[in-house]
């Protein structure tokens, strides 16, 4: 599988090419309809914001995509569904054992770390994928080397670090497979406003580092969208707007979708 990923990586198409792709997804939780006809497009490369008040639909992106929420009926007249690289994943495929090899990583939201275990185990849980045990240590060593201040830390009970730092360990635990995209559902949540910067800071550092594609879920942070490529802004289901960062913020879109005038 491992080799699998890595001979992807090689043949890689074009900078730019769509890595992830929702076509007209639509996901329902008995009567609520949490996407509604949602199509958005996530890139190489690019770090991508989700936004949106509460309930918006802005996990169940991800989640449709990792494989843990239902897809209503696709339709083939609009070539509905979820695409990986040009490739519609089928429903068979579309499950997290099956995500992670290809590329594919998810840090759900609020579910930190597991606190009895130490850092390092945390970090191991992330490659149990990686049939390699001398691959793993390379990519333990990799990680710490993006976050520096988890070393000292790595055989302390995890529920011992600040919230801050446990957010750490939940993205550095999924970069340790070393994916094509990141998706991370607010990563901010419940941290400190410089604490939060220091996070969007770290994101910013891996998309760089290693050209990887990010998206990241938030609630109305207008302090992600310097660093942002493209973001789009959820209301009830449905994309209400797209765009580059600022054009997001010209569009006087928080205003209206935060104190609910579009209703
Ligand atoms: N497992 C579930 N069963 C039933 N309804 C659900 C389930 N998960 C989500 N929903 C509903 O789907 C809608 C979208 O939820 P979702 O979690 O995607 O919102 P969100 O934008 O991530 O919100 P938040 O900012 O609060 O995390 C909500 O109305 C929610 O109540
Ligand atoms: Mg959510």
């Amino acid at each position: 599988m491992e080799n699998q990923h890595k001979n992807q990586k090689e043949t890689l198409g074009e900078k730019g090419e769509n890595l992830i792709e929702l076509k007209h997804v639509s996901v329902s939780y008995g009567g609520v309809k949490a996407l509604d006809d949602v199509s958005v497009a996530f890139r190489e490369g690019e770090i991508v914001a989700l936004m949106g008040p509460n309930g918006a639909g802005k996990s169940t992106i991800l989640k449709a995509i990792f494989g843990l929420a239902p897809l209503s009926e696709t339709s083939s007249e609009n070539h509905s569904g979820i695409y990986w690289r040009q490739n519609k994943i089928s429903e068979e495929m579309r499950q997290p054992h099956h995500m992670v090899p290809m590329g594919i990583t998810l840090v759900p939201q609020g579910k930190r770390v597991f606190g009895n275990l130490t850092v390092l185990e945390n970090l191991e849980i992330g490659g149990i994928t990686l049939k390699d045990r001398s691959l793993l240590k390379e990519r333990v060593e990799e990680v710490l080397q993006l976050f520096p201040a988890l070393r000292s830390k790595l055989h302390q009970k995890s529920r011992e670090l600040s919230g801050g730092q446990q957010q750490m360990v939940a993205i550095a635990r999924g970069l340790i497979t070393d994916p094509r995209i990141l998706l991370l559902d607010e990563p901010s949540l419940g941290l400190a406003p410089k604490v939060v910067q220091e996070v969007f800071e770290k994101i910013s550092e891996i998309n760089k580092k290693k050209g990887m594609a990010i998206v990241v879920v938030e609630h109305n942070l207008k302090s992600l969208l310097p660093i942002v490529h493209k973001a789009y802004v959820l209301d009830k289901g449905k994309i209400v707007v797209e765009g580059k960062g600022q054009d997001v913020v010209d569009s006087g879109i928080f205003k209206k979708v935060f104190l609910g005038a579009l209703e």
